[in-house]
């Protein structure tokens, strides 16, 4: 990415990761890329705010070069320690080791910690601020948004927020600002990163929501450090954040099975077709070739989740078991649920979907249809009943 102006006297100097296809080792799928932004803002003093993925070190510095000498950084605010924003800052210091390290006490630690980076740190909280000249940064603590060590950094002359993850987007684009892009694909990405790395924060993200707009703080920017910069309309990203963390959802199903000889995936549809007989959408995704994160995203803003698996060795097919593993550490806001599921000689697969599912924190509304064998027309109407009854509660809310 070439460097450019976010607003007056601040500049992006990150990469944008094309390649990238999968995040946080094997966890997140990043079907569009990514970018690692970091900004430098010149003033009497400089200062940098995060850096990038340690591979793109090189051209990191190159970017910064071209905005300034790095012996002249005077600061370099580290927002969140972890690795993609954090990983060029070693190289990064030795290019300035005069300059300070502005950071939480938990970044610190964390510093310390990955790098037993010897520096000098100035730790701030919310309320510290720093005057850079004409320009001001001011700090917010941001805890478990998403990691203990998170803050924000503001700048109120140029109503500048600098947020790091939160509002940011896996998404590469050669276009930096949000009017330059297809708003859907980027509000969907923001939405696959709330639902897949904020989504357990989601108390929290409501109450700094809440912090923020009592602080009154003036936004007309806000440039996270993945994905687009949101300078056209930082109230949009804002409002769904406020709705994903209350658990806003429509009413609409995900529906995710798998299937050993195809009996649950006939009763997986006549779920889908249950829920579609009063008007209800429902997304069906077979476990063992659909995205984790993508039915994550999908669950997001949809109100109910029904699961079905066929049961081998007493338990639900091991294709399935991610997905729950993920949404118990996740606990999706708001979500009622069901099971179905089908066996040979003995059950248990639909068992322990329930027990996942109570301990993602999702209500189960309605009893398990099971089958033995293959489904008859009893059980797959009793399959279309639940797709149905689960569909007219949700179009009630
Ligand atoms: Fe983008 Fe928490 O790292």
């Amino acid at each position: 990415m070439a460097t450019f102006q976010v607003v007056p006297d601040v500049h992006a100097v990150g990469v944008v990761d094309w390649d990238i296809r999968y995040f946080h080792g094997p966890t997140y799928s990043t079907h569009r890329g990514t970018s690692y932004n970091s900004y430098v803002i010149v003033d009497d003093k400089v200062a940098v705010v995060d850096t990038v993925y340690q591979p793109f070190t090189e051209e990191f510095v190159e970017n910064l070069r071209q905005v300034t000498d790095p012996a002249n950084i005077d600061y370099v605010v580290v927002n969140h320690i972890e690795p993609d924003h954090s990983g060029a800052l070693p190289a990064l210091m030795e290019l300035c080791p005069q300059a300070t390290v502005v950071c939480t006490d938990k970044a610190r630690q964390g510093l310390l910690a990955y790098f037993n980076g010897q520096w000098d740190y100035q730790v701030v909280k919310t309320g510290d601020s720093l005057s850079l000249g004409k320009l001001t940064l001011q700090f917010i603590e941001a805890p478990m948004l998403h990691w203990p060590d998170s803050m924000f950094t503001y700048v109120p002359e140029r109503k500048l927020l600098l947020p790091n993850d939160a509002f940011g987007q896996h998404y590469a684009s050669s276009m930096p600002f949000d009017d330059q892009n297809d708003m859907e694909i980027v509000m969907a990405e923001a939405a696959k990163y709330y639902a897949n790395i904020l989504g357990p924060f989601s108390r929290l993200v409501t109450k700094k929501l809440e912090e923020i707009t009592a602080m009154k703080l003036e936004i007309e920017t806000i440039a996270p450090s993945h994905g687009v910069i949101w300078r056209n309309d930082p109230g949009k990203i804002i409002e769904a954040y406020a709705r994903w963390a209350a658990g806003e959802a429509r009413p609409r199903m995900v529906v995710v099975y798998d299937t050993m000889w195809g009996s649950t995936e006939k009763m997986a549809r006549a779920v889908v077709a249950g829920a579609a007989s009063r008007d209800v959408s429902a997304r069906l995704f077979k476990a063992s070739i659909s995205d984790r994160n993508d039915i994550i995203a999908e669950l997001l803003d949809a109100r109910a989740l029904v699961v079905g698996s066929s049961t081998i060795n007493n338990d639900m097919l091991p294709v399935i078991t991610p997905l729950l593993e993920e949404l118990k550490g996740l606990k999706p806001v708001n979500k009622v649920g069901a099971v179905f599921g089908s066996h040979g000689w003995r059950g248990g697969a639909v068992e322990g979907v329930e027990k996942y599912l109570e301990q993602a924190g999702i209500e189960l509304v309605k009893p398990a249809v099971k089958a033995q064998w293959a489904p008859g027309e009893d059980i797959l109407e009793q399959c279309h009943q639940l797709g149905a009854e689960i569909a007219d509660s949700i179009k009630d809310d």
